[in-house]
């Protein structure tokens, strides 16, 4: 199928280089020009594992173009993808200007030679869909008025749930497939794009073998408003549950549990899982925080007031907090300390910086006097792009890092941290305090190398007496 999809950031470039990959004809349409040149040239604008060597393969398979021109790429295509962003407003709603700027311009470039589907992939408020089959509506009044009761098209709701860091593997080995519609017609299209999706026909690419046992991905069809609340509903749920394990790792503290024994031992009941079940610095990330707000949002339109949801977002922006209080306890005084940040990104294997909670850290740190340094494997390069403001001084490895330092504050959990020489890193620091917000580290061996360690919902055991 010829395949447009308007926005290269996280969502779109995966989803353009997926469906390419599975054989269909793709065209990807950015407003941004520098993102379009970087692809043209086969460079991925975003750090995503296995993404530029998919954009590579989907080249030699469906195809995979880049270009500004939205209207020539609508013009030519079945199904039409808007990824673009749906940032938040300050009042807590998704700003819907991006979707609705791409709605109407998919509506300005069609004509009556195919019906077309319109696949809204951004997240989107409740009563979206209803929006963009108006704007796509309007688009096509305003370019061909004479013609617009020959044109036609159907709107879906396709919700994505990739997760950042393993979006490739996510797409190509989906939990499900959730598509919301009006019509027969757009399901239909909806169900012939999926299908080596859903039956699993494609070869896997290099390195990213189909997950043992896989023979088939459920597609889940609903109503448009049904699938924009999935969306939301997943996200809330996930935030919900990793606030739950906070809350839980924060009272384990106080009455002297482990917190990694208690969650492995909930995780171990089917009906609750193991995943999202680690305590930490809290969530950040584009979505999670965002979502939650746009739900809280929509609820409260409805006239309801949802307790729990507002509940999560206090307790993440609280867990955030509790870091400079781990530090307050084991320095006393900040003013004037060197604190080191081990990692930046809101996750490992992104350079995605939105909402992540070492930008609250380093940000509250620096307003005590604090000399903030930061050491990540990928994101530091943004970082110093979008944040001119924060004066972080980034160094070029965990050593650099912890020279001199006064404590080190592990805040995103990279695999390469694992391996760090925890003796090494204690023994060049000024006073050798690791608060370790991802429980990265066995508080044990922490302590062994020399560290003051303290973790989240952490008990240090005392070492059994050796026999003299
Ligand atoms: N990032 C994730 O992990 C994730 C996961 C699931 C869902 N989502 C949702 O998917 C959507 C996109 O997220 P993202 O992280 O990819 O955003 P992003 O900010 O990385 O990318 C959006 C892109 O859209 C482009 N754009 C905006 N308006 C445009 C227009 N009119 N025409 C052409 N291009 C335009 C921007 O230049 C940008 O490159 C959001 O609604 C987000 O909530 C994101």
């Amino acid at each position: 199928m010829y395949i447009t999809v308007i926005g290269t950031g996280y969502v779109g470039t995966v989803t353009g280089a997926c469906l390419a990959y599975l054989g269909h004809h793709v065209t990807c349409v950015d407003s941004d020009a520098s993102k379009i040149e970087m692809l043209q040239r086969g460079q991925s604008p975003i750090y995503e594992p296995h993404l530029e060597k998919l954009l590579e393969l989907a080249a030699g398979r469906g195809g995979i173009e880049f270009t500004t021109s939205l209207s020539d790429a609508v013009a030519r295509s079945q199904v039409i993808f808007i990824a673009v962003g749906t940032p938040p407003l300050p009042s807590g709603e998704a700003n819907l200007e991006y979707l609705e700027a791409a709605a109407h311009s998919i509506g300005a470039a069609m004509d009556d030679a195919c019906f077309r589907v319109v696949v809204n992939k951004s997240t989107v408020p409740v009563g979206s869909g209803n929006l963009v089959e108006t704007l796509v509506r309007e688009g096509i009044a305003d370019a061909r008025p004479a013609e617009r009761h020959n044109i036609h098209f159907g709107v879906a709701s396709n919700p994505e749930f990739l997760r950042e860091g393993s979006a490739v593997a996510d797409s190509l080995y989906p939990d499900r497939i959730v598509v919301g519609a009006a019509d027969d017609r757009t399901l239909e299209m909806m169900r012939e794009l999926y299908s080596p999706l859903v039956l699993q026909s494609f070869e896997p690419p290099p390195g990213l073998a189909r997950p043992a046992g896989m023979q088939s991905a459920p597609l889940f069809t609903t109503s448009l408003t049904s699938a924009e609340m999935i969306k939301y509903a997943a996200n809330a749920f996930l935030a919900m549950k990793i606030g739950f394990a906070n809350e839980i790792a924060n009272i384990c503290e106080r009455v002297g549990a482990e917190a990694t024994e208690v969650m492995t031992g909930i995780g171990m009941d089917s009906r609750i899982g193991s995943k999202f079940l680690n305590p930490g610095v809290g969530w950040g990330g584009s979505c999670f925080g965002k979502d939650v707000h746009a739900l809280v949002h929509t609820a409260r339109e409805y006239g309801y007031t949802s307790r729990l949801l507002q509940s999560s977002l206090d307790v993440n922006a609280e867990q955030r907090q509790m870091v400079i209080q781990k530090l307050q306890e084991k320095l006393h005084i900040l003013k004037g300390r060197t604190i080191g940040l081990l990692g930046l990104a809101f996750k490992p294997n992104t350079d995605d910086l939105r909402d992540a909670p070492s930008l609250y850290i380093a940000g509250r740190l620096l307003q005590m006097g604090v000399r903030v340094r930061a050491y990540d494997p990928i994101a530091m390069p943004v970082c110093q792009k979008q944040q001119p403001d924060l004066k972080i001084r980034y160094c070029e490895s965990a050593e650099a890092l912890a020279a001199d330092a006064d404590a080190l504050v592990l805040v995103t959990e990279w695999s390469e941290f694992r391996d760090l020489d925890l003796g090494k890193l204690a023994g060049l620091m000024a006073t050798p305090v690791l608060v370790d917000g991802r429980n990265l580290f066995h508080p044990e061996t922490a302590v062994a190398a020399g560290f003051d360690y303290t973790g989240v919902g952490r008990r240090i055991r005392p070492r059994p007496a050796t026999a003299v």
